[in-house]
């Protein structure tokens, strides 16, 4: 078997021994070889442990030579991956120069290929593979970098900052000169050379500075970046505004590339995007995809400054930035569009993706004490969960005091490599507020559980709230944590409630009392999901009804709603002895709810879309210990089916409505197009026929891809001839675009046909199909872990992503490791497929020359 990784410790961290005041890196760039000569000023860290060793990282690469001071210097040696160069005195010139290959780097980290093109990805341990260097975030340096390459193949050359000169060389050679005055660590180091066009805009910012503004794509592209461009004009405005944060550098690049591990990169002043978070028209992005494109653009804009202009200390520090800026870039997108909605979104990802990360062998706080590959630790804990706690400061200081907060942060850090300790500390100092406790949230995985209940006498109404943080691998024992929980108690009579209010939980259990009913209220809490944890309320059938139906709170009022639904599905899944008139009781009152949401006129088609979602089961299974996939499945489609044919009539009503709504991006436009499909989901499990007809009318009618998608999703669920036809007019229509083929594979791995796994197997040996683009392989086998088929009975789901992981391991160990997860939930699924599960894990564990990525997820999720 492998040996373990090093394992490294927050505990452990030590200033770095030298730093690197300044860097100049001279690229001569080539697809196979490019040539890196690192010019490195090192200076002795007063406060480091004053050893004379230079320590640089490398990874995969070698040094062809090493010059100290401009002199050949020849006592350098290798330990292991570290290039170590004894230096005499205080300060130094260290020049290396190495060789990479960049066609041949498949792992997409450090400097690559794609498509023709150059590009890097540094964040986190990725400028190791570009060049020796201390490659810690907590070392910055000003950056000089040159680079030449044949004009032809390589006509746009970009780096960071500003490009200070250019000229041409010998034989057809050109090349440029980039600056970069702001410090940096190498993390956010980038560099682009390739046949590139941009679309040009400009920013005038509030101090009145003109921003060169450039988003560059393949020529041809050039038509879909304008939503991109238009978000990021937004998101640089909103950030003046909201959290007083100016640009500062008179240029801002944006690159697209079609291969990319993760969905963007925040480099300064040349961030480098995934396409898929680019590039749209209404003919091949879905309304989703635009939701993307302008919640990335602004994630990775504000990153200018929670993340560059004050930086992590450590990696362990990761969700200072990314929880910081995942929450700055939700507040955006509330105020972009609606604010409700988004909430409502922000949640069921949550749910859907960090809930089973705290609950599983991988849980981890939003602070890890340790990691072996930090690449691990891009999770929806640091950065959902992570932006949950700061929304939490926000929500008990209130916005104003938070806004002195964050101004006292960025003003008190900037330039620095910081702490999530430093952010907490100048919220409290600005804000005023103690946030002592607090801090638990920082060093404790686990979705804290909270049990409410309400006891009513003579008028008053008394809360008695308890909480629980369940033990996660490593943390048996959990001390309480702080709860803001916004509540408020209706009148059942008028519907109406006295106000909201602020309760904030620190104690194992307290009890909060309520005077002045004539009746016993109904309890509306953690409205707005104001703390990021599981809620047992215990509300009666009647009650969440009654909330589904008048809580002003729109998360409250969808949280009802689903609540509804979990009640009813955990009843009938979870073993408890119910009658039959218990279930068709349960499926009643679901059945009104939803036909109320239908037809309710004072909702907007948005939010109506958002109530119409029934909970995933992912998140159904999180309800109990041990779950059997398989009935979930059946219970929720058995569900959805009786509301389907119940409700028919009403839905296709709905439908027709809807689409009499002409293309536009107003809110009522997309509304339309979110409860079409929404329609057409239920109408597909009730009464397939008439899915079928009104799902090829749609896709027929289609002048865009939410339309077009959300048609041949249905059909392609469906067992009809029509599915075949469908899926084939698609792909012929949008044979070549990259994004929209993701699409088809990932409907075909996502759709509920009794056959998936049949299909998923013959996809993966489609002439589009390649291990060597990330999207692809996303779009085929991560929309495939999902739903039922993942979890077929005899295992031949787990199987097919154990072969991929081993398969692609080798190739993209970054992504790979990603495909551990949805195995690493064995023990919370019922015997037999839990021993199925568990064999694929340690049939990759047995995998010769494992990845440290995969080994460190895989043995954890043996535990
Ligand atoms: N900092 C980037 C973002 O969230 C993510 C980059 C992560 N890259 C990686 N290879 N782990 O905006
Ligand atoms: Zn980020």
């Amino acid at each position: 078997p492998p040996h373990a990784p090093a394992t490294i410790r927050r505990e452990d961290y030590q200033q770095p021994a030298w730093l690197v005041p300044e860097v100049a890196l001279d690229f001569a760039l080539g697809l196979e070889a490019t040539r890196v000569e690192a010019r490195l000023s090192v200076a002795r860290n007063p406060a480091g442990n004053g050893s004379p060793t230079l320590r640089l990282a490398g990874d995969g690469i070698t040094a062809e030579s090493v010059a100290v001071d401009g002199a050949p210097h020849g006592a350098w040696k290798m330990d292991g991956p570290d290039l170590l160069v004894d230096l005499p005195g205080e300060v130094h010139e260290v020049t290396i120069v190495t060789w990479t290959n960049p066609a041949a780097n498949s792992q997409l980290m450090g400097l690559y290929a794609s498509n023709g093109m150059l590009c890097t990805q540094c964040e986190a341990e990725g400028f190791r593979r570009i060049t020796f260097h201390p490659d810690r975030p907590d070392v910055l340096s000003i950056y000089r970098v040159r680079m030449s390459g044949t004009k032809a193949q390589f006509p746009v050359l970009l780096s960071n900052g500003n490009c200070t000169a250019r000229g041409e060389g010998a034989d057809g050679t050109h090349w440029a000169e980039w600056y970069d005055p702001w410090p940096k660590p190498s993390y956010l180091f980038a560099l682009v050379a390739g046949d590139l066009v941009a679309n040009h805009d400009t920013f005038t910012t509030i101090s009145g500075r003109t921003v060169d503004l450039n988003i560059w794509v393949r020529d041809g592209d050039q038509d879909r970046t304008h939503h991109a461009m238009q978000a990021l004009k937004d998101s640089m405005k909103w950030d003046e505004e909201a959290f007083g944060r100016e640009y500062d550098l008179d240029l801002f690049n944006i690159v697209a590339v079609s291969d990319f591990n993760m969905g963007a990169m925040e480099n300064k002043g040349l961030n480098v995007f995934n396409t898929r978070y680019i590039l749209a028209d209404p003919d091949t992005a879905t309304d989703m995809d635009y939701d993307g494109i302008e919640g990335v653009v602004a994630h990775e804009y504000f990153h200018n400054w929670s993340g560059n202009r004050v930086t992590c200390r450590d990696w362990f520090q990761l969700s200072l930035k990314e929880g910081f800026t995942v929450l700055r870039d939700q507040l955006f997108s509330q105020d972009m569009g609606s604010e409700a909605v988004k909430r409502i979104e922000d949640v069921r990802i949550l749910r859907a993706a960090q809930f089973p990360e705290d609950s599983g062998p991988l849980a981890h706080p939003i602070r890890p004490d340790s990691y072996q590959e930090i690449s691990n630790f891009y999770t929806a804990t640091v950065y959902n969960k992570g932006a949950e706690v700061i929304r939490m400061m926000r929500t008990m200081v209130g916005p104003e005091r938070f806004r002195k907060g964050t101004d006292l942060y960025f003003d008190r850090h900037d330039g620095e490599a910081a702490t999530c300790e430093d952010f907490v500390k100048a919220i409290e100092d600005g804000a005023g507020a103690d946030l002592g406790q607090f801090r638990r949230w920082y060093a404790q995985a686990g979705t804290p559980r909270v049990e409410a209940r309400m006891d009513f006498a003579e008028g008053v109404a008394t809360v008695t709230l308890t909480q629980t943080v369940p033990p996660t691998p490593g943390q048996p024992g959990k001390q309480p944590v702080v709860i803001p929980l916004r509540l408020a108690l209706f009148d059942r009579a008028s519907g109406a409630n006295r106000g909201e209010e602020l309760v904030v939980l620190r104690e194992p259990s307290m009890q909060v009392s309520f005077a002045g009913f004539a009746e016993r209220p109904v309890l509306s809490i953690n409205r707005g999901f104001s703390a990021p944890i599981a809620l047992d309320a215990g509300q009666a059938t009647a009650d969440l009804v009654f909330l589904a139906a008048h809580d002003d709170d729109p998360f409250a009022r969808y949280e009802a709603m689903q609540q509804l639904v979990v009640q009813h599905l955990i009843g009938l899944v979870g073993g408890a002895m119910l009658c039959q008139a218990e279930r068709d009781a349960g499926r009643e009152a679901i059945g009104r709810a939803l036909e109320a949401v239908i037809g309710d006129p004072a909702l907007d088609d948005l939010m109506r879309g958002e109530l119409m979602i029934l909970p995933g089961e992912t998140y159904l299974a999180e309800q109990l210990a041990v779950a059997d996939p398989g009935v979930i499945h059946e219970e929720r489609e058995g569900l959805k089916a009786w509301l389907g044919a119940q409700l028919r009539d009403q839905l296709i009503a709905l439908h027709e409505r809807a689409s009499a709504v002409p293309y536009g991006l107003s809110a009522e436009a997309r509304g339309a197009r979110k409860i079409k499909t929404q329609a057409l989901v239920y109408l597909a499990a009730g009464a397939p026929e008439v899915a079928a007809d009104l799902a090829v009318q749609q896709y027929d009618a289609a002048d865009n891809m939410t339309d077009r998608q959300g048609a041949l999703m249905v059909l392609a669920g469906l067992d009809t001839p029509l599915r075949e036809v469908k899926l084939a007019a698609f792909h012929q229509r949008y044979a070549g675009n990259a994004l929209v083929i993701d699409k088809w594979f990932s409907l075909q791995a996502g759709s509920l046909h009794p056959r998936v796994v049949d299909h998923v197997k013959a996809l993966s040996g489609h002439p589009d199909f390649t291990l060597t683009n990330p999207n692809r392989v996303r779009s085929l086998y991560m929309a495939f872990t999902a739903p039922h088929a993942f979890h077929a009975q005899g295992g031949e789901g787990y199987r097919m992503i154990a072969d991929l992981i081993v398969a692609l391991d080798p190739i993209n160990p970054q992504t790979a490791a990603r495909f551990v997860a949805p195995l690493g939930r064995w023990r919370r699924v019922e015997p037999m497929r839990s021993a199925l599960m568990r064999a694929e894990l340690e049939r990759i564990a047995a995998t010769p020359g494992l990845s440290k990525d995969t080994f460190e997820q895989v043995s954890k999720s043996l535990g």
